[in-house]
């Protein structure tokens, strides 16, 4: 665990800092403010997000800030530098890209996403763990909605930094992104340690709805009764960054009201899709992918209704089901670097 005076914070600060200018100030600062704008972004809102550039070139940021390989070594450790292990050569691990500031809840830097300006790969990239930046733990955004909101009552799970900020810039200010990791349990305690409304609404593709599934398995440890956990899907192509912008706040609010499906309305409808649950064979493999998933929830109550449910949907006596027969419980997966992709 970091101490408190890590002196990691006071680095990621002034690296910050160093973004933040560049944006302002650098020669080469009007591809990225273009860019920016062509993204809807107003300035107002791009400060909010402290967002920066990295400009092009390989020690910039490391010139800066460090003058003996000592403060070299910090930058490595704050996951700022990185080191050739073959040459030992040292360069900037942000190179002309978009500077978006990771903050933890109490609005400390403790990493960075950045995005390239064009088509080049990788789209983002991220700061490694670090001895402050947990990435299993942390979700980007989540100190920016707690100063827009002094109450927050419910909050929106996205795939992404532009999401996020695209969703702030119209006035829908309560989304926080995992970052290119799983939602895990650990993003779950901690949202709910905050709200008892959580909403997933990740892109309408393949890799969003694998997310999906895996932030239902994440949940479901976690779901006291009391808490709820819906899901929005959204059209094939978008996502919650392109459908704001195409159908404004309003449009997108009142999708999340009448399209957002309870989790355990998707748990079923999703079990029943993979089990063809409509012959008895179907209703056998319903039963037994559906059991293991239920029994994990702490909630009693909704437990109860959920095996009530499942003895309706498949017409077999649950308290007759020997325990030998349920599969174990599996322990949640630990989250992982998500594969990069488009
Ligand atoms: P997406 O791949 O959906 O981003 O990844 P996008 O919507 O195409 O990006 P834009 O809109 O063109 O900017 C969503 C999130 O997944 C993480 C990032 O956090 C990103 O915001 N990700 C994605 C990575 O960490 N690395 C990648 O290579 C891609
Ligand atoms: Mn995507
Ligand atoms: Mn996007
Ligand atoms: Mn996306
Ligand atoms: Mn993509």
């Amino acid at each position: 665990t970091p101490r408190k005076d890590n002196p990691l914070y006071a680095l990621l600060e002034q690296a910050a800092a160093y973004y933040r200018q560049q944006l302002r100030q650098h020669p080469a600062r009007q591809r990225a403010v273009s860019y920016l704008k062509g993204r809807g972004l107003s300035g107002q809102i791009a400060k909010l997000y402290d967002i920066g550039m990295a400009p092009p070139g390989w020690d910039n940021l490391m010139s800066h800030l460090s003058r003996d390989t000592t403060e070299q070594n910090a930058l490595i450790e704050a996951g700022l530098v990185v080191e050739n292990p073959d040459s030992g050569g040292r360069y900037d691990r942000f190179r002309d890209r978009i500077m978006f500031p990771i903050r933890d809840s109490r609005g400390r830097t403790i990493g960075f996403g950045g995005r390239v300006l064009g088509d080049e790969k990788p789209k983002y990239l991220n700061s490694p763990e670090t001895s402050v930046f947990h990435k299993g733990q942390e979700l980007y955004g989540l100190y920016e909605a707690k100063q827009q909101n002094r109450q927050l009552n419910e909050i929106l799970v996205v795939e992404g930094y532009m999401d996020v900020i695209a969703l702030a810039q119209h006035g829908v200010t309560n989304a926080v992104a995992t970052l290119g990791t799983a939602t895990s349990e650990e993003h779950l305690k901690r949202l709910f340690r905050l709200v008892q409304n959580v909403i997933f609404c990740f892109d309408g593709d393949r890799a969003g709805r694998q997310a999906a599934w895996r932030a239902l398995n994440s949940a479901l440890p976690v779901l006291e009764d009391g808490r709820h956990v819906r899901f929005l899907f959204l059209p094939d192509g978008q996502d919650p960054d392109t459908m704001v912008r195409q159908e404004g706040a309003d449009a997108f609010r009142r999708r999340l009201e009448r399209e957002a499906q309870p989790l355990t309305d998707y748990l079923f409808r999703h079990l029943a899709e993979e089990s063809g649950a409509d012959s008895l064979e179907g209703k056998a493999h319903m039963a037994s992918l559906a059991l293991p998933l239920i029994e994990q929830v702490p909630g009693g109550m909704l437990r109860r209704l959920l095996r009530q449910s499942l003895q309706q949907q498949t017409g077999i006596d649950l308290d007759t089901v020997e325990p030998a027969v349920m599969p174990a419980v599996g322990q949640p997966a630990a989250p992982q670097e998500r594969p990069t992709h488009d």
